[in-house]
Parts: structure tokens; C-alpha cells; sequence
């Protein structure tokens, strides 16, 4: 998302990766500290920072210290506030997700002005050229402001970028650059591997395959031919750009809006398991809004599949657990699609917010389970 802004000298390009409004207005104050920018936040004014970049960082993270106080007393109201949680998980859900989205829209407040050719011409700034251009690609001519804690990110991002995840079923890394989704909670990647050993599959199809794990992982499992595809085309370019590091020739990436031609002898997808509006590009593979991607997929499944093939959806019930989705919503989903299921792999997500307790959502997903539901075409 892309706007001008008025900044009292000439209008400036804002720049922002989620679908926050843009400020009225952006100043360049001479001084400024956390108070003074969060003011001025609140009456949807941006503060340009033009002072030491590490200072920067310093009232950005009292920024953020003031802004998530409120929550911080709320959860020293201990067991009720639990209870209570429990009790009305989706609307925690809601609200959880409401208050981080006041919460990042006032932290993007405070905001840096990138010239010319991804350059950040304030003391001390690191050289954040790489991280923009893995961002946006082609450099800038015209400056844009954009926020401090989103170029944090992005410098973040580009560092897991160049390292890679290393992913044991795989035997190998995946690299993924910022706006696709990573398979760092790698336990689904295990249930594939498992329901791979053995089988003999000649074609497959892997939709919405993000940084093209589940594509390679079909390759190395001996699946001579796979197209896989996604809507996102930084999604796109990270899994041709990941098939070719790994070496893997028989894969074709197509940008497609669910099935490419054809049919195959099994179809993978991992959706976004949670039927919700996403705010963000990157949300996208988090939220499937109104599980259109999720009935999609299963719909038109059997209509792509050679006889005797197999479906394999990848689903956790964390939806079902916060109230978003009904216990027999799946099942019903199935039916409609003509689909039965052959077999269901499940295991227990293992990453550290399962066991937070100060997470919000901590009683939902202490309870999730990540399924592989392998499905046949009914008879
Ligand atoms: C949860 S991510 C899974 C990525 C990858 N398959 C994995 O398991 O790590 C879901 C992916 O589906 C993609 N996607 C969303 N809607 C799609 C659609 N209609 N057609 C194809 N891909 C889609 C998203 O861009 C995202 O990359």
C-alpha cells in the first residue's frame, strides 16, 4: 500500500505493508521522544526521525512499552482473567487481534525517510539496501517514509533470508524472504515426510506452496513430476528460487489461483488455518477469509485427481478451538467434496507460544492438533 502524505516541506510516499490508513501527516521535528511521537500518533500525525539511528530503536521500544501497558494489568488479574478468557475464547480472539492491530498501528507512526536507491541517510543507520531490495526489488528514485518497527522487520527478514531454515525432513534448507510464509513450526513438514515413506506417486500437485517446502519435499521423496502454485508472486519467486538451490529440475511453479490444468495422482495443500479477514500480505497465509481458499481447494480436488489418487490437507484445530469454526465444519467440507478420508497423521505443535501463558490465545493453543487428513475420492 502506497500513498502521498503531506510533511509541510513537499508531499512524501508512505509506505506500509499492512492495510493500516496512512497518516494525515508526517513532521520532522528537531527533538522528539516516545510521549511526544505517541501524541502525535494518536491525532494520526507521523514522526520522521532524523536523529541516531540506535536512539531511534531506544524510543521505539519505549513506544512499545507504553502502548502494551494496559494489556500487562489486565493479565495481573491472574486465574479470573483466564477463566474468562476461556470461557469466551473468540471473542479473546477478536479482541486479541483488534488490540495488536491499534497496537502496530501506532507503533508505525514513528518512521524513517528512505532516499534515493534505498539509502538511510541518518547517524549510525546500518546499510539497509539488501533488506529493501529483498522487499520491494527494483531500488527507489523518489524518497518514501516508512515505519521504523516495518524496516526493523524487514531487516530481521532478510537476515533468515541469506541463513535459511534448516528443515530435518528435508535434509536440506529453505530460504525465505519476507512476505512468505515460513515453515519454522516444521511438525506438519514431519506428517508429509510420514505419509510419503513408501508411497508411490508419479504426479503431484502442491497449491499455495509459499517457499515450495511441500513441492521439494515430494521431489526428494522420488515424486517424478510436481506443479505447484500460488497467488502470491513473492511466493512465487521464493520457491523457483529455492527448487533451483536445492537442485530439484522437476518442478514447474505456475502463478495460479488454486489448480493448474490437469490432474495429478496427489494433491497437497497446507491453507491458512484460520477463517479470518487478513490485515497484511503477509497475513495471507495466516487467514483464509471465510475459508474460501480451505473449500476451494477441497472442492474442485476431485475434479484434478487421477483415479486412485490421493487428497492430503494439512489443517490444524485451532479454529475449532477459538470458536471460529465448527466441530463439524471439516467433515461436512469433505462430504460436499465428494472426498472421504483414508487416514488421519496428527501431531502436537511444539513451538514455544503453545506453552506461553501470557499469550492470550495460550488456552486454545495448548490444545491444538496438526492433522494430515489423507483423502480418497468416495465411492
Ligand atoms: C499456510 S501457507 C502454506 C505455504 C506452504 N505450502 C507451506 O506449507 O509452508 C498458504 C499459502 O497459500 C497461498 N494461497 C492463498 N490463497 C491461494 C490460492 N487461492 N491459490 C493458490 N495459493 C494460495 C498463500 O499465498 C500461501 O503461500
Amino acid at each position: 500500500m502506497s500513498n502521498l502524505i503531506p510533511t509541510g516541506r513537499t508531499d512524501i510516499e508512505w509506505r506500509n505493508e499492512s492495510t493500516q490508513k496512512p497518516p494525515k501527516a508526517a513532521v520532522y521535528p528537531a527533538e522528539a521522544n516516545a510521549d511526544k511521537i505517541l501524541k502525535a500518533a494518536y491525532e494520526h500525525t507521523a514522526t520522521v526521525w532524523t536523529g541516531d539511528f540506535h536512539n531511534a530503536k531506544q524510543v521505539l521500544a519505549a513506544m512499545k512499552k507504553r502502548v502494551k501497558r494496559p494489556s500487562e494489568k489486565k493479565r495481573a488479574g491472574g486465574g479470573d482473567a483466564v477463566a474468562e478468557r476461556s470461557r469466551n475464547i473468540q471473542t479473546a480472539f477478536h479482541a486479541h487481534r483488534m488490540k495488536q492491530a491499534q497496537q502496530s498501528r501506532i507503533l508505525n507512526m514513528l518512521a524513517v525517510e528512505i532516499g534515493a536507491g534505498f539509502t538511510l541517510d541518518i547517524p549510525r543507520a546500518p546499510d539497509v539496501k539488501a533488506a529493501l531490495a529483498d522487499v520491494y526489488g527494483k531500488p527507489n528514485d523518489a524518497p518514501f517514509l516508512l515505519p521504523l518497527n516495518q524496516l526493523l522487520g524487514f531487516i530481521g527478514a532478510h537476515e533468515w533470508h541469506k541463513k535459511g531454515v534448516e528443515i530435518p525432513a528435508l535434509g536440506g534448507r529453505i530460504h525465505v524472504p519476507f512476505g512468505v510464509f515460513s515453515p519454522l513450526r516444521g511438525e506438519y513438514l514431519d506428517l508429509i515426510a510420514a505419509a510419503l515413506a513408501g508411497s508411490k506417486f508419479q504426479t503431484a500437485f502442491d497449491i499455495g506452496t509459499g517457499s515450495g517446502i511441500i513441492a521439494a519435499l515430494l521431489a526428494k521423496h522420488g515424486v517424478p513430476k510436481i506443479t505447484a502454485t500460488d497467488t502470491n508472486p513473492r511466493a512465487v519467486a521464493c520457491a523457483c528460487a529455492n527448487f533451483c538451490r536445492l537442485d530439484l529440475d522437476n518442478i514447474v511453479i505456475e502463478k495460479t489461483d488454486l489448480f493448474p490444468a490437469g490432474c495429478a495422482d496427489l494433491i497437497v495443500c497446507n491453507p491458512p488455518w484460520l477463517p479470518a479477514k487478513p490485515s497484511s500480505a503477509v497475513e495471507a497465509a495466516l487467514y483464509d477469509p471465510e475459508s474460501r481458499m480451505l473449500e476451494g481447494f477441497l472442492n474442485g480436488a476431485a475434479a484434478h485427481l487421477n483415479d486412485g489418487g490421493e487428497v492430503w490437507l494439512v489443517m490444524s484445530d485451532l479454529a475449532e478451538h477459538l470458536h471460529l469454526r465448527e466441530q463439524d465444519f471439516l467433515p461436512q467440507c469433505f462430504q460436499t467434496a465428494s472426498l472421504e478420508i483414508a487416514e488421519v497423521l496428527q501431531t502436537r505443535p511444539k513451538h514455544a507460544k503453545a506453552a506461553d501463558e501470557n499469550d492470550p490465545l495460550a488456552f486454545a493453543r495448548g490444545r491444538e492438533v496438526t492433522s494430515l487428513y489423507r483423502l480418497k475420492k468416495a465411492v
